[in-house]
C-alpha cells in the first residue's frame, strides 16, 4: 500500500461534494491502492453542515480513508495537496448562464489560486469545477504562480459523458461502446460537442457514428443543442443544478488525468491553449486530450480524412 496522498475538496458541504466524496474514499478515483487524507473546505456558516458529512464518511468505513480534516480555512485545506477538486460555487438558477456566475464567483477562485500557490504540492493537479468554470481555472491559476499552468484544469467531462451517452441512446447500444466524442470550447451553451471523429462498437467491430447515425440534421444541430442546453434541461426540472452527474463527472476527470487513459481513447479536459487547432493560447478551452504517466497532451486530429 502507497503513502497516503491528500485531496481538498471546496464546497464541500454542498450537492455535488456529496456525490464525490464516496468516490475517493471508496478509491474509485485515486485507485484501490491508494490511501487518501481528505481535505474539506466550505465557509464558516457551514460547519455545522461539514460535520454531518463528516460523520457519514467515518461511518462508510472504508479503509483507504485514512484522515478527515473539515475546515474553513484555506491554509488548512490547501497544505500538501496533490489533488484539488474546486467545486464551491454558487450555482446558476434557472434564466441565467453560467457566465452570470463571475461577479458571485471570482473571488472565490482568486482566493483559491493564491492558497495553492502558497500551501499546495507543486506538482497539484487542479480540477476546477465551479462555474464558469474555464474563467475561473483560469483565475485560479493566474494566482498560483509558482504551480505549472498545465496543472489547472476545467471540467467538460459531464458534457462528454452527457454526449456519449446521447449517441449511444440514438444508436440504442451500451454507452461504453461509444468513443471519441469531443467537446470542443468553454462549459457553456457555446461549447461544440462534436461526433466527426467518434466511434461505435458493433458486434465487436469499430464503426463511425456519423455513418451510423446518418442523419446530418440529427448529429449537427438537434444533438449538438441537446447537449449545449443539458445543464439548464436539469435545472428547470429539478431546481437545482446537476449533481450526482457532475460528481461522477468530476471523478472520471481526475481519474483518467491520474491514472492515464486507455489506448486509443481521447477525453475532453478545458486545458490551456498551446495554440493548437487556432485557438488563442492561455486561454483555457475544452480539447481532446490522452495521458500518460500523469500529463496531458492535446490530441492533433486530422480533420481531412
Ligand atoms: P451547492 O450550492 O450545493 O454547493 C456549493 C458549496 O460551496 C456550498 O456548500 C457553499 O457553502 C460552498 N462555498 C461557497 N463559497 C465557498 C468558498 N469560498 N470556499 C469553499 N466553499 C464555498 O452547489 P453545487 O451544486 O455543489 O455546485 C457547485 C458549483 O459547480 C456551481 O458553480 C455549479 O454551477 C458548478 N457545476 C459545474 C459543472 C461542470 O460541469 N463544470 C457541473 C455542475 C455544477
Ligand atoms: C451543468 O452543466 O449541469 C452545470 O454546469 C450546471 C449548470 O449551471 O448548468
Amino acid at each position: 500500500m502507497s503513502e497516503p496522498i491528500t485531496v481538498v475538496v471546496t464546497g464541500a458541504a454542498g450537492q455535488i461534494a456529496y456525490s464525490l466524496l464516496y468516490q475517493l474514499a471508496a478509491g474509485m478515483v485515486f485507485g484501490p491502492n491508494q490511501p487518501i487524507n481528505l481535505h474539506l473546505l466550505d465557509i464558516p456558516v457551514m460547519m455545522k453542515v461539514l460535520d454531518g458529512v463528516v460523520m457519514e464518511l467515518e461511518d462508510l468505513a472504508l479503509p483507504l480513508l485514512k484522515a478527515i480534516v473539515p475546515t474553513a480555512d484555506p491554509a488548512v485545506a490547501f497544505k500538501d495537496v496533490a489533488a484539488a477538486f474546486l467545486v464551491g460555487s454558487m450555482p446558476r438558477r434557472e434564466g441565467m448562464e453560467r457566465k452570470d456566475l463571475l461577479a458571485a464567483n471570482v473571488e472565490i477562485f482568486k482566493v483559491q489560486g493564491e492558497a495553492l500557490n502558497k500551501y499546495a504540492r507543486k506538482d497539484v493537479k487542479v480540477l476546477v469545477v465551479g462555474n464558469p468554470a474555464n474563467t475561473n481555472a483560469l483565475i485560479c491559476s493566474h494566482y498560483a504562480p509558482s504551480i505549472p499552468k498545465q496543472n489547472f484544469t476545467a471540467m467538460t467531462r459531464l458534457d462528454q459523458n452527457r454526449a456519449q451517452a446521447a449517441v449511444a441512446s440514438r444508436l440504442n447500444v451500451q454507452v461504453d461502446k461509444v468513443k471519441n466524442v469531443i467537446i470542443w470550447g468553454n462549459h457553456s451553451s457555446t461549447q461544440y460537442p462534436d461526433t466527426a471523429h467518434a466511434t461505435v462498437t458493433l458486434e465487436g467491430s469499430t464503426k463511425s457514428v456519423p455513418t451510423e447515425i446518418n442523419n446530418e440534421d440529427w448529429l449537427n444541430n438537434i444533438f449538438v443543442e441537446i447537449i449545449q442546453k443539458r445543464g439548464a434541461a436539469v435545472i428547470a426540472a429539478r431546481k437545482m443544478s446537476s449533481a450526482m452527474s457532475a460528481a461522477k463527472a468530476a471523478g472520471d476527470h481526475m481519474r483518467d488525468w491520474w491514472v492515464g487513459t486507455k489506448p486509443g481513447e481521447w477525453i475532453s479536459m478545458g486545458v490551456l491553449s498551446d495554440g493548437s487547432y487556432g485557438i488563442p493560447k492561455d486561454i483555457v478551452f475544452s480539447f481532446p486530450v490522452t495521458v500518460e504517466n500523469g500529463q496531458y497532451k492535446i490530441v492533433q486530429v486530422n480533420f481531412s480524412s
